[in-house]
């Protein structure tokens, strides 16, 4: 069996095993190759037979930056299924992702026990949450709120790394993944909370699904906030939807909106589960694992 990289030329192979596995024939980023991830490939008999992608993130870690292997799309075509196919092209890109200094590699597992025998383990989650829009009319709006702009991107990425290295597990989003165009143009919209000096404290990013009623909401993809009363002025504007939209979903991690919304219902619960690839370089953390990026 031949593990290597894949290249441009093997396009046809890949989108002929990522099909059955994930119903699209996209690639999720366009080319085979770039700067934002490796993908790999395991050959049966010269035929692509299974794939996995390294994304070499860094998450923040007791105030520290760790060089993270993030794993994603792993896929091995159905009919060799079973075969134990994924345990040594897994491997491979581990101890690849070791030698260019990778210290964790954390995945999202479709279903318990994939990973578990190559020494994952379950730290964190990412939920889709919902609320009925009108019970956001609780709380109250103490913060001047204005759209953001391209200017803002560094207010956006200041807020975030505020939030992100108080925590243990969030990416720092400084890889070429997260350019620019990630931050604003994926959203319908971004908000800022701005405290009374015009700073702005907080964020979200959210989209406005088509039509109205019942089946009409607002999808919140990034909620981050380093004031509390700045985050329920966010909250409050999203109430205001009620007229329009009957629910508001928010993608969150851990306890930090459950606890403040303990009225939700998850939508959505996908296990984050993470490997120590350099023992000596990294203490597991005592307290919850949050994760905003699902990859
Ligand atoms: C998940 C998938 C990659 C596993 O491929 P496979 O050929 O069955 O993998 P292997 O035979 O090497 O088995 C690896 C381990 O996964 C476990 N496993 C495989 N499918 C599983 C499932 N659906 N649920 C739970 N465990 C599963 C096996 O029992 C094995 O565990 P072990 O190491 O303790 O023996 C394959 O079924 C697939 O492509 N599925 C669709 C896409 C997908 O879910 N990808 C994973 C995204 S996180």
């Amino acid at each position: 069996m031949e593990i290597r990289r894949l290249t441009e030329d093997d396009r046809e192979a890949l989108v002929a095993v990522r099909l059955p596995a994930f119903g699209t024939s996209t690639l999720g980023g366009d080319r085979v190759e770039h700067p934002a991830y490796e993908r790999w490939g395991s050959f049966v008999e010269g035929r692509l037979a299974a794939t996995a992608t390294r994304k070499p993130y860094a998450s923040w870690f007791r105030g520290h930056e760790v060089p993270t292997c993030g794993v994603g799309g792993v896929a091995v075509a159905p009919e060799l299924r079973g075969r134990g196919l994924l345990r040594p092209l897994m491997e491979r890109l581990h101890e690849d992702a070791r030698a260019q200094g990778d210290v964790i590699a954390t995945l999202f597992a479709s279903a318990p026990g994939i990973y578990a025998s190559l020494g994952y383990r379950t730290v964190g989650a990412m939920d889709t949450i919902e609320v009925e829009a009108s019970t956001l009319h609780r709380f109250e709006r103490r913060h001047d709120l204005r759209r953001a702009d391209e200017a803002d991107l560094p207010t956006l990425r200041r807020i975030y790394a505020e939030w992100g290295r108080r925590h243990d597990g969030p990416l720092t989003r400084t890889s070429v993944e997260f350019d620019d165009g990630a931050w604003l143009h994926d959203a319908t919209g971004v908000t800022l909370a701005l405290d009374e000096d015009g700073r702005a404290v907080a964020y979200a990013a959210w989209n406005r699904s088509p039509g109205f009623g019942k089946d009409a909401h607002v999808e919140v993809e990034d909620l981050v906030w380093t004031d509390d009363a700045a985050r329920d002025s966010l909250l409050w504007m999203f109430g205001t939807f009620s007229s329009v939209t009957a629910t508001v979903r928010f993608d969150t991690s851990g306890t930090e909106l459950t606890d403040v919304l303990p009225e939700h219902r998850v939508r959505d619960h996908r296990p984050y589960d993470l490997l120590v690839l350099q023992p000596e370089a990294f203490e597991a953390p005592a307290g919850p694992v949050l994760v905003r990026d699902y990859f």
